[in-house]
């Protein structure tokens, strides 16, 4: 609980806090790499240079913010917490870190307010960011030990035993542990961070979700983030496609990640778009081996049938249960690819109303956000209450504009 002084010195400033957000975070980010260089490899530099880390850190401040010092506020709140716990855990982020990160944070937002950051401001914000940071490092802590995690040596060691083209620009990469270890424990639905060196020597992770898993290997499945003239290739997807074959070390970290499959008995609707189809297809995989009775209704959006990865994989486990139908959408329609194709295939795009929602289904969510705004505004109209519909989102989430 925030002290009722600073409560309300909080619930004053934070439309200016709010409106400046951005630039408070982009300042913050800025004098952080000056001052501590080596914290650029820990950070997602395309997330930097396109903005979206500044505006998902800004974001979850001020809905933190909001969340002390409003009776109703908009984004919920542990589900945010969630997020950036398991975030941080694939990431390493560590206790002490903190401090760093505090001191820019606050430095950051008195040059951008200026005089408006009287000391008592500093304080009130100063409580702020300590309880945010405290919860974090609660809920981090909590999950380093569940996965018997060292957050100051995050990753271990793998081998690609096996590369395979999905779809267009897209490869499933198959690892084994090389340290002699076993495969962690891990649910359907999780990811791991995968860290490589660069070309340019700059070391970088991002996030790959387990799309298949069995006793001795996992898989992750990426697709190559092409530029488009104005922004360039996507950095360690392009690396991954490029440069890793079978025989290749890796190095990944613990899965994390709180989007995961339930042990309910309830149907199950999982909603894909593009890449977006690695969790569902861990989900099914799953599924089809320790519970093939449960329904499913999975439903994919892609551009077409060449970009569709694991197509094969999905059609195999859904073929092993009793209750599995599959509903496809694409954008451009390739009839010669679709030739013995059983699945319910459609042109254009996923229309909610169209699809066979059977009652009380739990719905799992992936894909580009503004096409999971659009899923779940149709999700709720056809009658599914919020509480059942999750969502992953293959990038930081912003904790604003809502859903
Ligand atoms: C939980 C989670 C699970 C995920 N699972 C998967 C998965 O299963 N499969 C998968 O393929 N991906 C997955 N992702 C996405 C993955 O982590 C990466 O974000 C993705 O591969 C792109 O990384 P990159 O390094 O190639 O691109 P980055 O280099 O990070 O670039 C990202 C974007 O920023 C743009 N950008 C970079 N620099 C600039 C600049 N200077 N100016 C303007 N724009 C710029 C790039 O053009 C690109 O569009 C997942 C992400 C999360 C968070
Ligand atoms: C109270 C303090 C903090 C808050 C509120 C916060 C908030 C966030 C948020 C909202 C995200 C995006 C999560 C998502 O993917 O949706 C994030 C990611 C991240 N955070 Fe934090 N964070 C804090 C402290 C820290 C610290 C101390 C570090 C370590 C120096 C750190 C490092 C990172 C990194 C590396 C990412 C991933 C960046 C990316 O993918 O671009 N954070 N954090």
């Amino acid at each position: 609980m925030l002290s009722s002084d600073h409560a309300e010195i909080v619930r004053a400033t934070l439309p200016a806090v709010a409106a400046h957000g951005t630039r408070i975070t982009g300042e913050f980010y800025a004098a952080m790499f000056a001052a501590h260089p080596e914290l650029r490899n820990l950070f997602n530099q395309g997330n930097q240079a396109n903005g979206e880390q500044r505006r998902a850190l800004a974001g979850s401040v001020v809905a933190f913010a909001e969340h002390l010092v409003t009776a109703d506020s908009t984004v919920p709140f542990q589900q945010m917490l969630s997020r950036i716990a398991h975030k941080h855990a694939s990431l390493g982020v560590r206790p002490e870190q903190y401090t760093i990160v505090g001191r820019y944070l606050l430095d950051a937002v008195a040059k951008v307010l200026g005089d408006a950051v009287t000391p008592e401001v500093h304080a009130a914000w100063s409580e702020v960011y300590w309880l945010f940071a405290t919860l974090l490092v609660a809920e981090e802590a909590r999950l380093y030990q569940d996965a018997m995690c060292d957050p100051t040596a995050p990753y271990r060691p793998w081998r690609v035993v096996e590369r395979r083209d999905e779809a267009q620009d897209t490869i499933s990469l198959v690892l084994a542990p090389a340290d002699g270890g076993e495969v962690p424990s891990h649910r359907p639905g999780q990811y791991v961070s995968v860290a490589v060196t660069l070309p340019d020597g700059l070391r970088q992770s991002r996030q790959y979700t387990l799309s298949r898993t069995t006793d001795d290997t996992v898989q992750i499945t990426v697709r190559r983030v092409r530029g488009d003239g104005r922004t360039p290739d996507g950095a360690v997807s392009t690396f991954l496609v490029a440069h890793v074959s079978t025989g290749d070390g890796l190095e990944l970290s613990a899965p994390f990640g709180d989007v995961v499959m339930d042990d309910e008995e309830s149907p199950l609707v999982l909603v894909s778009a593009g890449i977006g189809i690695t969790p569902a297809a861990a989900m099914i995989d799953h599924l089809a081996a320790v519970r093939p009775g449960r329904t499913v209704l999975a439903v994919h959006a892609d551009r077409s049938p060449r970009t569709h990865a694991l197509r094969d994989q999905v059609a195999a486990a859904g073929s092993n249960m009793a209750d599995f139908r599959q509903m496809t959408w694409y954008e451009e329609l390739d009839g010669a690819a679709l030739e013995g194709d059983a699945a319910m295939v459609r042109s254009g795009r996923i229309e909610v109303a169209a699809l066979p929602l059977p009652p009380k289904s739990r719905v799992f969510m992936c894909g580009p956000i503004p096409f999971m705004r659009e899923i779940r505004r149709g999700l709720i109209r056809a009658g599914v209450t919020d509480e059942r519909i999750h969502y992953e989102v293959f990038g930081p989430d912003l904790w604003n504009g809502g859903g």
